[in-house]
């Protein structure tokens, strides 16, 4: 199963059955967090016009633009600043806030329910995550992090090449 999911960039028109929506979110409810301080907040796109306007503040030559501007759903993930990592408004790890580890955590639950519902995804960082909080009219003390387009995939991506295992992985000391 996780050998087999891809970054998908190309979606066939079909709209996504409203059942298999609801348990990509509901993946996306029971991720873990930090304290279980649940920092992450979902929008879902399905109005033509915000989903192109996002797809034009990608970066430039960002090749998952046009998957941002023709899937029938793009979720973007948003968090709540400052909750995750923190005890009494500060933070209590050298690495500060969490919120980056919480969403990452949702989104790939999402993406994997996705998958396993035969369903399509791509995590897109690269953009003016300023624009998409004005687009989306995100309140100032929330970020907008990543933007996943969702749909039937309609193409079949080879793997791109992962690291070895003695790469990866090192035993009982670095
Ligand atoms: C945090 C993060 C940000 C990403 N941002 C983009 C992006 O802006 N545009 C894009 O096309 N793909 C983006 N990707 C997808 C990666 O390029 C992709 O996951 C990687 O190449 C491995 O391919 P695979 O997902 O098919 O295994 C992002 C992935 C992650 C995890």
């Amino acid at each position: 199963m996780f050998t087999e999911r891809r970054s998908i960039r190309r979606y066939k028109e079909m709209e996504i059955e409203k059942e298999k929506l609801d348990k990509v979110l509901e993946a996306a409810r029971w991720a873990p967090s930090w304290a279980n301080t649940q920092c992450c907040e979902l929008v879902v796109i399905q109005e033509g016009t915000v989903k192109e306007q996002l797809s034009e503040i990608l970066s430039k030559k960002n090749p998952a633009s046009l998957a941002v501007k023709n899937a029938p759903v793009v979720i973007t993930v948003c968090a709540l600043v400052e909750k995750s990592g923190f005890y009494s408004g500060k933070a209590i790890t050298k690495l500060g806030d969490w919120f980056m580890y919480d969403l990452g955590l949702v989104t790939q639950n999402m993406c994997m329910a996705a998958h396993s519902e035969g369903l399509g995804t791509v995590i897109v960082g690269a953009f003016d995550h300023d624009q998409a909080r004005k687009i989306l009219k995100v309140p100032d003390d929330r970020e907008v992090v990543a933007i996943v387009p969702l749909g039937y995939p309609d193409h079949e991506p080879s793997p791109p090449k992962r690291k070895s295992m003695a790469e990866l992985v090192r035993w009982n000391s670095y």
